[in-house]
């Protein structure tokens, strides 16, 4: 799987080794992208063309409401908050969803076990509220519901880690020589989890033995929709019609839709593939099978369940890399993996929706120089009309953006016949263009971006930001002012702003303005094409604690606050966390610390109730690193007991006063 599993880098040097022309080659792409980050200051001093922003005027300073006491920068054994600020420890790996479950036991965890309790490495939360007159299989009027006290908790579980769920391994045994009996575990301990749960005098609870308590993992029974279904590259032996697929991997971000389903992302699919793409006869499917990942080393689940072995079922992996939606008010319903939206390494894939109008849908390929993605819906949106809603992700364009170095950008259809996607480049059809939307979208000139991974719009200005977590592997000579900096170890975040005022810019135009909104790194540091920038002040006036690497996952608060969690920040020595900014006014992209994790861990998620009084968070693979086991934990957060390996586990995040989380 990706890099999202906590890659323990080194802190970037300070002084590359690269000769004086490149560094001032460097040096300028730099400049370049700080007048365009920061914005109106910097560029009227250059005399730089101001490209259209999202600011627009306000009648209060944006970004004054985030008036939190900012959290330092560190790395330890234990979570952070500001003060006045109260976290809920409100689901851990192993908790029980049934009533019968009982008290998690990990030496005694077994596949039906762990079917009944809460999965591994949480990720994406959506919270979804249950309407008080509602009940289970009523979706449309549980959707219009806005409670903030009672809901569904819907958690990605996007990968596991053997040698910290079980006794007697280290990584590299887990890797390669898994026990049966832990594959069979840890099948059960992917997918994702649907939770009841509830606000009480004593916080946030789960409700155990809820009837919409529910698993989705590698044995639940989905169907395959849209233009690839029924292609003869998803039939395997098991499943001659190509429709119908046992199970979601690999499951990182997602999104929700106002019509009450939830989409979730197959991330790192090709990590639960084994086998040589070589020995696959079709050289179109070893292609697609190295661009994915899949090789003799990775993890032996095909020596445990065949269809995960591709000398035995090659097409299997096509059947994967989709985003899946469902609808978590009813615990019957069938998942749909959805062929329109492509198939890549999806990070997630996000709404805008406006009564009338088509729906839009932002995603990212998480992958180095892989691409961002929009897809416009064929029907309209009608709020209400839920038997309609349900079918416009199923028909739409999938779109590949392509941003010009002068700050315009354009957005390219995969649309087969289209430019180069024709059977002269070997596309069959539609479903060849889907499934192999990395070969589509670098064909048609696609711009090859530093690992996106959340891309959503903030619902206050109407404006999409990307998010770019890093990309090690791009070189000196490749830089590009979206992507600026040759071996980007820190990240950025461009701002797509669509054509129109706020509140009626047209996502679905094929033409977009973006800008740079922030850099990440240290502000401070010696090396220009190191150097963090954030804001539109000096950045002296960004706090010590202020600054961050690796964006990752992104959340609106209802004052339009961006929240970035971010991946990576242990290698420039603190711990991963979440940092909340105005996307207007003086404090543009000017972060606050907010949060911070336990040691080897990252933070997914960021979800607010509908009320904004609560703010639930994943913290995924707490104490991984080096030499840390199951048997030999770095530490056992969040229970702190010797008989307990350190679980991941989703907090509920509330202030003690019981106001606006950040305000
Ligand atoms: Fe699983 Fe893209 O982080
Ligand atoms: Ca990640
Ligand atoms: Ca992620």
């Amino acid at each position: 799987m990706t890099d999202c599993e906590n890659t323990q880098e080194q802190t970037p040097k300070q002084s590359p080794d690269h000769p004086p022309e490149q560094q001032e080659q460097s040096i300028n792409l730099q400049r370049r992208a700080l007048f365009k980050a920061v914005g109106g200051a910097a560029a009227v001093a250059s005399g730089a063309a101001l490209l259209p922003g999202c600011s627009e005027p306000k009648s209060r300073q944006a970004g004054d409401d985030l008036g939190f006491t900012e959290i330092s920068h560190r790395l330890d054994f234990e979570h952070h908050l500001p003060d006045g600020y109260h976290a809920d420890l409100l689901l851990r790996w192993g908790d029980p969803l049934d009533a019968f479950a009982g008290k998690f036991v990990p030496d005694r965890l077994d596949a039906t076990e762990q079917a009944r309790r809460f999965g591994y490495n949480n990720d994406f939360i959506a919270f979804m509220p249950l309407a008080p007159d509602a009940g289970p299989g009523e979706g449309d009027r549980h959707s219009l519901s806005r409670n903030s006290e009672r809901g569904l908790l819907c958690v990605n579980h996007e990968y596991t880690q053997p040698h910290l769920m079980f006794s007697g391994y280290t990584e590299d045994s887990a890797n390669r020589g898994t026990s049966h009996e832990h594959i069979a575990v840890e099948q059960q301990a992917c997918g994702h989890s649907i939770v009841e749960i509830e606000k009480t005098a004593n916080g946030w609870l789960p409700v155990t033995g809820s009837p919409y308590n529910r698993r989705l993992s590698l044995t639940t029974a989905m169907d395959i929709v849209g233009p690839a279904a029924g292609d003869q590259r998803l039939q395997t032996g098991a499943d001659p019609s190509g429709t119908r697929v046992f199970g979601t991997v690999g499951n990182c971000a997602g999104g929700k839709t106002p019509w009450g389903t939830v989409l979730i992302a197959e991330e790192g699919f090709g990590g639960a593939f084994q086998g040589d793409p070589d020995n696959v006869a079709d050289e179109v499917e070893a292609r697609n099978h190295h661009a994915f990942g899949i090789s003799t080393d990775n993890r032996n689940w095909g020596d445990y369940d065949r269809r995960f072995d591709i000398s035995v079922e090659p097409n299997e992996p096509n059947r994967f890399g989709w985003m899946v939606e469902y609808d978590p008010y009813d615990p019957d319903s069938v998942p749909r993996k959805l062929t329109a939206l492509g198939r890549f390494e999806h990070e997630g894939f996000t709404l805008v929706t406006k009564p009338g109008q088509p729906v839009v849908a932002y995603g990212g390929d998480d992958d180095e120089h892989q691409f961002v993605y929009r897809f416009v819906s064929s029907g309209i949106y009608r709020p209400g009309d839920s038997a309609h809603n349900r079918q416009l992700l199923t028909e739409g364009t999938l779109y590949a953006a392509k941003f010009n170095e002068d700050g315009q950008g354009e957005w390219l259809p995969l649309r087969f016949g289209h430019g180069p996607l024709t059977e002269e480049q070997g596309f069959r059809n539609q479903a060849d263009v889907l499934i192999d939307c990395r070969r589509s979208a670098k064909l048609l000139g696609a711009t090859p971006m530093d690992r996106p991974e959340d891309v959503e719009t903030n619902p206050v200005n109407d404006c999409t930001y990307v998010m770019l977590t890093k990309n090690k592997k791009r070189k000196e000579g490749d830089e590009h002012t979206a992507n600026p900096r040759a071996r980007n170890t820190a990240g950025h975040v461009l701002e797509i702003v669509p054509p129109g005022r706020s509140g009626e810019r047209d996502h679905a135009s094929d033409s977009f303005h973006w800008n740079t909104f922030l850099l990440g790194g240290n502000p401070n540091a010696e090396n220009p094409a190191e150097r963090g920038a954030y804001g539109q002040q000096h950045p002296g006036n960004i706090s010590a604690n202020g600054w961050f690497a690796n964006p990752d996952n992104v959340a609106f608060d209802q004052r339009g606050n961006m929240w970035i969690a971010t991946d990576g920040c242990e290698s420039f020595g603190f711990h991963d966390g979440l940092w909340a900014m105005a996307t207007e006014g003086e404090l543009r992209a000017a972060p606050k610390h907010f949060f911070g994790c336990p040691e080897g861990a990252e933070i997914c998620g960021p979800e607010f109730t509908p009320d904004g009084k609560t703010l639930f968070v994943s913290v995924q693979h707490p104490a991984d690193g080096d030499f840390s086991t199951f048997d030999k934990p770095m530490h056992r957060w969040p229970d702190n007991d010797p008989d307990l390996p350190p679980r991941p586990s989703v907090l509920a995040i509330r202030r003690k006063d019981g106001g606006l989380v950040g305000s």
